[in-house]
Protein backbone atom coordinates (compact mmCIF):
# COMPACT_ATOMS: atom_id res chain seq x y z
CA UNK A 1 0.00 0.00 0.00
CA UNK A 2 0.70 3.26 -0.98
CA UNK A 3 1.21 5.34 2.18
CA UNK A 4 3.09 8.47 3.49
CA UNK A 5 5.21 6.82 5.90
CA UNK A 6 6.64 4.06 3.33
CA UNK A 7 7.79 6.53 0.80
CA UNK A 8 9.46 9.06 2.75
CA UNK A 9 12.73 8.72 1.98
CA UNK A 10 12.13 7.13 -1.54
CA UNK A 11 13.27 9.62 -4.77
CA UNK A 12 10.77 11.37 -6.42
CA UNK A 13 10.39 10.70 -10.06
CA UNK A 14 8.08 12.33 -12.21
CA UNK A 15 7.17 12.17 -16.39
CA UNK A 16 4.85 13.28 -18.37
CA UNK A 17 2.92 12.48 -21.79
CA UNK A 18 1.58 14.31 -24.16
CA UNK A 19 -2.25 13.08 -25.18
CA UNK A 20 -1.53 13.76 -28.94
CA UNK A 21 -2.12 10.66 -30.31
CA UNK A 22 -2.28 6.62 -30.00
CA UNK A 23 0.21 5.76 -27.90
CA UNK A 24 2.68 3.36 -30.05
CA UNK A 25 5.11 0.56 -29.45
CA UNK A 26 8.47 3.24 -29.66
CA UNK A 27 6.59 5.30 -26.78
CA UNK A 28 6.35 1.83 -24.73
CA UNK A 29 9.92 0.45 -24.93
CA UNK A 30 10.97 3.98 -25.37
CA UNK A 31 9.24 5.26 -22.32
CA UNK A 32 6.16 3.77 -20.72
CA UNK A 33 7.70 0.43 -20.04
CA UNK A 34 10.43 2.47 -18.08
CA UNK A 35 6.87 3.98 -16.27
CA UNK A 36 5.87 0.15 -14.63
CA UNK A 37 9.60 -0.79 -14.50
CA UNK A 38 10.11 1.85 -11.99
CA UNK A 39 6.84 1.78 -10.19
CA UNK A 40 7.56 -2.10 -9.73
CA UNK A 41 10.91 -1.39 -8.58
CA UNK A 42 9.73 0.27 -5.30
CA UNK A 43 12.31 2.52 -5.42
CA UNK A 44 10.80 5.67 -6.02
CA UNK A 45 7.97 7.87 -5.48
CA UNK A 46 6.64 8.17 -8.82
CA UNK A 47 4.19 10.56 -9.96
CA UNK A 48 3.19 10.23 -14.24
CA UNK A 49 0.75 12.96 -15.55
CA UNK A 50 -1.05 13.54 -18.60
CA UNK A 51 0.70 16.97 -20.06
CA UNK A 52 -2.54 18.52 -21.79
CA UNK A 53 -1.04 22.05 -21.33
CA UNK A 54 1.57 20.83 -23.34
CA UNK A 55 -0.71 19.20 -26.02
CA UNK A 56 -2.84 22.27 -26.55
CA UNK A 57 0.12 23.62 -28.53
CA UNK A 58 -1.09 21.04 -31.21
CA UNK A 59 -4.19 20.12 -30.02
CA UNK A 60 -7.02 22.51 -30.50
CA UNK A 61 -10.63 20.70 -30.48
CA UNK A 62 -12.17 20.28 -27.12
CA UNK A 63 -13.92 16.61 -28.21
CA UNK A 64 -10.23 15.57 -29.77
CA UNK A 65 -8.61 16.67 -26.37
CA UNK A 66 -11.34 15.06 -24.06
CA UNK A 67 -10.82 12.04 -25.92
CA UNK A 68 -6.44 11.44 -26.11
CA UNK A 69 -6.76 12.65 -22.32
CA UNK A 70 -8.98 9.80 -21.67
CA UNK A 71 -7.38 7.61 -23.86
CA UNK A 72 -3.59 7.54 -22.51
CA UNK A 73 -5.13 7.10 -18.83
CA UNK A 74 -6.27 4.31 -19.93
CA UNK A 75 -3.14 3.36 -21.76
CA UNK A 76 -1.20 3.84 -18.51
CA UNK A 77 -3.45 1.80 -16.58
CA UNK A 78 -3.71 -1.04 -19.20
CA UNK A 79 0.21 -1.40 -18.69
CA UNK A 80 0.32 -1.82 -15.82
CA UNK A 81 0.30 1.37 -13.68
CA UNK A 82 -1.53 1.05 -10.18
CA UNK A 83 -2.93 4.25 -9.19
CA UNK A 84 -2.38 2.70 -5.47
CA UNK A 85 1.15 2.99 -5.85
CA UNK A 86 1.23 6.26 -8.01
CA UNK A 87 -0.17 9.09 -8.69
CA UNK A 88 -1.23 9.72 -12.03
CA UNK A 89 -2.68 13.18 -12.26
CA UNK A 90 -3.41 15.53 -15.69
CA UNK A 91 -1.27 18.75 -15.29
CA UNK A 92 -4.31 20.99 -16.30
CA UNK A 93 -5.53 20.14 -12.65
CA UNK A 94 -3.18 21.32 -11.11
CA UNK A 95 -3.04 25.59 -11.29
CA UNK A 96 -0.16 25.74 -10.02
CA UNK A 97 2.23 24.06 -12.66
CA UNK A 98 1.20 27.38 -14.86
CA UNK A 99 1.72 29.88 -12.07
CA UNK A 100 5.16 28.89 -11.29
CA UNK A 101 5.71 29.01 -15.30
CA UNK A 102 4.82 32.30 -15.57
CA UNK A 103 7.19 33.19 -12.32
CA UNK A 104 9.80 31.15 -14.27
CA UNK A 105 8.86 33.51 -17.50
CA UNK A 106 10.31 36.32 -15.47
CA UNK A 107 13.93 35.09 -14.81
CA UNK A 108 14.57 33.31 -18.46
CA UNK A 109 15.98 34.71 -21.38
CA UNK A 110 14.33 34.72 -24.80
CA UNK A 111 18.29 33.65 -26.25
CA UNK A 112 18.44 30.85 -23.95
CA UNK A 113 15.00 29.61 -25.07
CA UNK A 114 15.98 30.05 -28.46
CA UNK A 115 18.47 27.93 -28.59
CA UNK A 116 16.28 24.85 -27.34
CA UNK A 117 16.29 22.14 -30.24
CA UNK A 118 12.30 21.48 -30.43
CA UNK A 119 11.96 25.52 -30.72
CA UNK A 120 15.03 25.33 -33.96
CA UNK A 121 12.53 22.29 -35.24
CA UNK A 122 9.43 24.11 -35.04
CA UNK A 123 10.55 27.13 -36.40
CA UNK A 124 12.43 25.60 -39.53
CA UNK A 125 8.98 24.11 -40.28
CA UNK A 126 7.19 27.29 -39.19
CA UNK A 127 8.04 30.62 -38.97
CA UNK A 128 4.69 31.63 -36.85
CA UNK A 129 5.36 29.50 -34.12
CA UNK A 130 2.98 30.16 -30.95
CA UNK A 131 4.40 31.92 -27.54
CA UNK A 132 3.25 28.30 -25.42
CA UNK A 133 5.65 26.50 -28.23
CA UNK A 134 8.69 29.22 -27.36
CA UNK A 135 7.35 28.63 -23.67
CA UNK A 136 7.24 24.94 -23.86
CA UNK A 137 10.81 24.04 -21.48
CA UNK A 138 9.63 26.68 -18.64
CA UNK A 139 5.93 25.05 -18.39
CA UNK A 140 7.91 21.58 -18.89
CA UNK A 141 10.76 22.54 -15.88
CA UNK A 142 7.54 24.33 -13.81
CA UNK A 143 6.23 20.39 -14.05
CA UNK A 144 8.87 18.76 -12.87
CA UNK A 145 10.27 21.30 -10.00
CA UNK A 146 7.09 21.58 -7.98
CA UNK A 147 6.99 17.83 -6.75
CA UNK A 148 11.13 18.02 -5.16
CA UNK A 149 11.81 15.68 -7.94
CA UNK A 150 15.07 13.66 -8.13
CA UNK A 151 14.47 11.70 -11.54
CA UNK A 152 12.93 12.45 -14.55
CA UNK A 153 12.35 9.09 -17.10
CA UNK A 154 12.49 10.32 -20.81
CA UNK A 155 13.70 9.65 -24.36
CA UNK A 156 16.66 10.77 -25.87
CA UNK A 157 14.50 13.67 -27.26
CA UNK A 158 13.97 15.09 -23.93
CA UNK A 159 17.15 15.37 -22.15
CA UNK A 160 17.85 19.25 -23.53
CA UNK A 161 14.25 20.06 -21.63
CA UNK A 162 15.44 18.28 -18.50
CA UNK A 163 19.18 20.10 -18.40
CA UNK A 164 16.93 23.61 -18.99
CA UNK A 165 15.03 22.60 -15.85
CA UNK A 166 18.06 22.13 -14.14
CA UNK A 167 19.63 25.30 -15.36
CA UNK A 168 15.87 27.64 -14.54
CA UNK A 169 16.21 25.82 -10.77
CA UNK A 170 19.58 26.93 -10.30
CA UNK A 171 19.04 29.92 -11.65
CA UNK A 172 16.04 30.84 -9.10
CA UNK A 173 17.66 29.64 -6.19
CA UNK A 174 20.71 32.17 -7.18
CA UNK A 175 18.22 34.90 -7.77
CA UNK A 176 16.26 34.68 -4.96
CA UNK A 177 19.30 33.64 -2.58
CA UNK A 178 17.45 30.23 -1.48
CA UNK A 179 17.49 26.23 -2.23
CA UNK A 180 13.62 26.24 -3.08
CA UNK A 181 14.11 23.90 -5.99
CA UNK A 182 16.17 20.48 -6.02
CA UNK A 183 18.06 19.91 -8.94
CA UNK A 184 16.47 16.73 -11.29
CA UNK A 185 18.61 14.21 -13.12
CA UNK A 186 16.95 12.54 -16.75
CA UNK A 187 16.97 8.46 -16.63
CA UNK A 188 17.44 7.44 -19.94
CA UNK A 189 17.91 3.98 -21.39
CA UNK A 190 20.21 3.19 -24.38
CA UNK A 191 18.99 0.42 -25.89
CA UNK A 192 16.02 1.54 -26.46
CA UNK A 193 16.56 4.93 -27.07
CA UNK A 194 15.13 5.25 -30.50
CA UNK A 195 12.36 2.49 -31.75
CA UNK A 196 12.47 2.83 -35.72
CA UNK A 197 9.34 2.84 -37.75
CA UNK A 198 7.95 1.37 -40.65
CA UNK A 199 9.27 3.34 -42.63
CA UNK A 200 12.83 2.89 -41.03
CA UNK A 201 12.56 6.25 -39.43
CA UNK A 202 12.28 7.09 -36.02
CA UNK A 203 8.70 5.89 -35.13
CA UNK A 204 6.51 9.01 -34.50
CA UNK A 205 3.00 9.46 -34.33
CA UNK A 206 4.21 12.67 -36.61
CA UNK A 207 5.38 10.37 -39.44
CA UNK A 208 2.40 8.08 -39.50
CA UNK A 209 4.53 5.28 -39.09
CA UNK A 210 3.69 3.18 -35.82
CA UNK A 211 2.56 0.52 -34.65
CA UNK A 212 -0.38 1.37 -32.36
CA UNK A 213 0.70 -0.47 -28.82
CA UNK A 214 -3.51 -1.47 -28.59
CA UNK A 215 -3.76 -2.30 -32.13
CA UNK A 216 -6.10 -5.20 -33.24
CA UNK A 217 -4.09 -8.03 -34.64
CA UNK A 218 -5.39 -7.09 -37.92
CA UNK A 219 -4.05 -3.58 -37.19
CA UNK A 220 -0.90 -5.18 -36.50
CA UNK A 221 -0.69 -7.34 -39.78
CA UNK A 222 -1.46 -4.04 -41.70
CA UNK A 223 1.25 -2.24 -40.26
CA UNK A 224 3.74 -4.96 -40.43
CA UNK A 225 2.95 -5.92 -44.04
CA UNK A 226 3.68 -2.39 -44.61
CA UNK A 227 7.04 -2.51 -43.34
CA UNK A 228 9.95 -1.53 -45.86
CA UNK A 229 11.83 -4.10 -47.02
CA UNK A 230 13.39 -3.81 -49.78
CA UNK A 231 14.86 0.33 -49.78
CA UNK A 232 18.19 1.28 -49.59
CA UNK A 233 19.70 -1.78 -51.82
CA UNK A 234 20.27 -5.51 -50.81
CA UNK A 235 19.18 -6.56 -47.07
CA UNK A 236 21.61 -8.14 -44.90
CA UNK A 237 21.94 -11.56 -46.39
CA UNK A 238 18.36 -12.20 -46.74
CA UNK A 239 17.49 -10.82 -43.57
CA UNK A 240 15.45 -7.72 -43.89
CA UNK A 241 16.69 -4.96 -41.28
CA UNK A 242 13.96 -3.35 -40.48
CA UNK A 243 11.42 -6.47 -39.61
CA UNK A 244 14.04 -7.69 -37.46
CA UNK A 245 14.58 -4.07 -35.90
CA UNK A 246 10.86 -4.33 -34.64
CA UNK A 247 11.59 -7.82 -33.99
CA UNK A 248 14.20 -7.84 -31.03
CA UNK A 249 11.82 -5.86 -28.73
CA UNK A 250 10.09 -8.62 -28.40
CA UNK A 251 12.28 -11.22 -28.75
CA UNK A 252 16.41 -12.44 -27.48
CA UNK A 253 18.20 -12.35 -30.61
CA UNK A 254 18.98 -16.04 -29.52
CA UNK A 255 15.46 -17.08 -30.16
CA UNK A 256 15.26 -14.95 -33.11
CA UNK A 257 18.53 -16.29 -35.13
CA UNK A 258 17.30 -19.44 -35.95
CA UNK A 259 13.83 -17.96 -37.61
CA UNK A 260 15.87 -15.63 -39.52
CA UNK A 261 18.18 -18.35 -40.61
CA UNK A 262 15.70 -20.48 -41.77
CA UNK A 263 13.62 -17.88 -43.67
CA UNK A 264 16.25 -15.93 -45.53
CA UNK A 265 15.08 -13.86 -48.07
CA UNK A 266 11.46 -14.93 -47.14
CA UNK A 267 9.88 -11.81 -45.99
CA UNK A 268 6.32 -12.63 -45.82
CA UNK A 269 7.16 -15.47 -43.48
CA UNK A 270 9.24 -13.54 -41.36
CA UNK A 271 6.53 -10.74 -41.23
CA UNK A 272 3.95 -13.43 -40.72
CA UNK A 273 6.30 -14.31 -37.38
CA UNK A 274 6.33 -10.42 -36.17
CA UNK A 275 2.39 -10.10 -36.47
CA UNK A 276 2.10 -13.39 -34.37
CA UNK A 277 4.37 -12.19 -31.60
CA UNK A 278 3.46 -8.65 -31.81
CA UNK A 279 0.50 -9.76 -31.20
CA UNK A 280 1.05 -12.11 -28.71
CA UNK A 281 3.05 -9.92 -26.89
CA UNK A 282 0.26 -7.07 -26.82
CA UNK A 283 -3.15 -9.41 -26.47
CA UNK A 284 -3.20 -9.09 -22.22
CA UNK A 285 -2.55 -5.36 -22.29
CA UNK A 286 -5.32 -5.21 -24.94
CA UNK A 287 -7.68 -7.30 -23.47
CA UNK A 288 -6.97 -5.52 -20.09
CA UNK A 289 -7.57 -2.18 -21.51
CA UNK A 290 -10.90 -3.19 -22.84
CA UNK A 291 -11.75 -4.26 -19.75
CA UNK A 292 -11.09 -1.23 -17.75
CA UNK A 293 -12.83 0.77 -20.58
CA UNK A 294 -15.75 -0.81 -19.69
CA UNK A 295 -16.08 1.35 -15.88
CA UNK A 296 -17.01 4.49 -17.62
CA UNK A 297 -16.19 6.18 -14.50
CA UNK A 298 -12.77 4.90 -13.95
CA UNK A 299 -10.50 7.39 -15.34
CA UNK A 300 -12.15 10.47 -13.47
CA UNK A 301 -12.09 8.95 -10.14
CA UNK A 302 -8.50 8.00 -10.91
CA UNK A 303 -7.63 11.81 -11.91
CA UNK A 304 -9.92 12.90 -9.23
CA UNK A 305 -7.81 11.44 -6.34
CA UNK A 306 -4.60 12.05 -7.70
CA UNK A 307 -5.31 16.01 -8.02
CA UNK A 308 -5.96 16.26 -4.94
CA UNK A 309 -2.77 14.70 -3.93
CA UNK A 310 -0.91 16.27 -6.71
CA UNK A 311 -2.53 19.67 -5.62
CA UNK A 312 -1.22 19.88 -1.77
CA UNK A 313 2.40 18.87 -2.21
CA UNK A 314 2.76 21.48 -5.83
CA UNK A 315 1.04 23.90 -3.40
CA UNK A 316 3.32 23.65 -0.75
CA UNK A 317 6.27 24.15 -3.21
CA UNK A 318 4.55 27.08 -5.15
CA UNK A 319 4.19 28.89 -1.78
CA UNK A 320 7.98 28.49 -0.61
CA UNK A 321 9.10 30.06 -3.91
CA UNK A 322 6.49 33.06 -3.69
CA UNK A 323 7.56 34.03 -0.18
CA UNK A 324 11.12 33.42 -2.20
CA UNK A 325 9.88 36.08 -4.57
CA UNK A 326 8.14 38.52 -1.84
CA UNK A 327 4.29 38.15 -3.32
CA UNK A 328 3.15 36.56 0.15
P1 LIG B 1 5.80 10.99 -30.83
O1 LIG B 1 7.16 11.27 -31.46
O2 LIG B 1 5.19 9.76 -31.38
O3 LIG B 1 4.87 12.19 -30.90
P2 LIG B 1 5.99 11.70 -28.00
O4 LIG B 1 6.73 12.96 -28.32
O5 LIG B 1 4.57 11.81 -27.55
O6 LIG B 1 6.07 10.72 -29.28
O7 LIG B 1 6.83 10.88 -26.92
C1 LIG B 1 6.35 10.33 -25.69
C2 LIG B 1 7.53 9.57 -25.05
O8 LIG B 1 7.91 8.44 -25.88
C3 LIG B 1 8.80 10.43 -24.90
O9 LIG B 1 9.46 10.11 -23.66
C4 LIG B 1 9.66 10.02 -26.07
O10 LIG B 1 11.04 10.21 -25.83
C5 LIG B 1 9.30 8.54 -26.24
N1 LIG B 1 9.39 8.11 -27.66
C6 LIG B 1 8.63 8.55 -28.69
N2 LIG B 1 8.96 7.92 -29.86
C7 LIG B 1 9.97 7.07 -29.56
C8 LIG B 1 10.75 6.14 -30.33
N3 LIG B 1 10.55 5.96 -31.64
N4 LIG B 1 11.70 5.43 -29.69
C9 LIG B 1 11.91 5.61 -28.35
N5 LIG B 1 11.21 6.46 -27.55
C10 LIG B 1 10.25 7.19 -28.14
N1 LIG C 1 7.96 17.07 -23.22
C1 LIG C 1 7.59 15.70 -22.94
C2 LIG C 1 7.41 14.93 -24.27
O1 LIG C 1 7.24 15.54 -25.30
C3 LIG C 1 6.32 15.65 -22.12
C4 LIG C 1 6.49 16.32 -20.79
C5 LIG C 1 5.89 17.50 -20.37
C6 LIG C 1 7.33 15.90 -19.72
N2 LIG C 1 6.30 17.79 -19.09
C7 LIG C 1 7.18 16.85 -18.67
C8 LIG C 1 8.19 14.79 -19.55
C9 LIG C 1 7.89 16.73 -17.46
C10 LIG C 1 8.88 14.69 -18.34
C11 LIG C 1 8.74 15.65 -17.31
O2 LIG C 1 7.44 13.73 -24.28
Amino acid sequence: MFGKSSSKNKKILLSGVKPTGQAHIGNYFGAMKQFVDLQNSGEYECYFFIADYHALNLIQDPAEMRKLTEELVLDFLAIGLDPKKVTIFKQSDISSHTELAWIFDTIVTMPYLMRAHAFKDAEAKDKEINVGTFNYPVLMAADILLYNTDVVPVGQDQKQHVEYARDIALKFNHIFKKEIFKLPEPLILNAVATVPGIDGRKMSKSYSNTIPLFATREQISKAVMSIVTDSGGPENGGIPANVYAIHKLFKTEAELKPLYEANKGKYKALKDALVEDIDAFIKPMRDRRAELAKDTKIVINVLADAAKKANKIAQIKLEEAKEALGVI
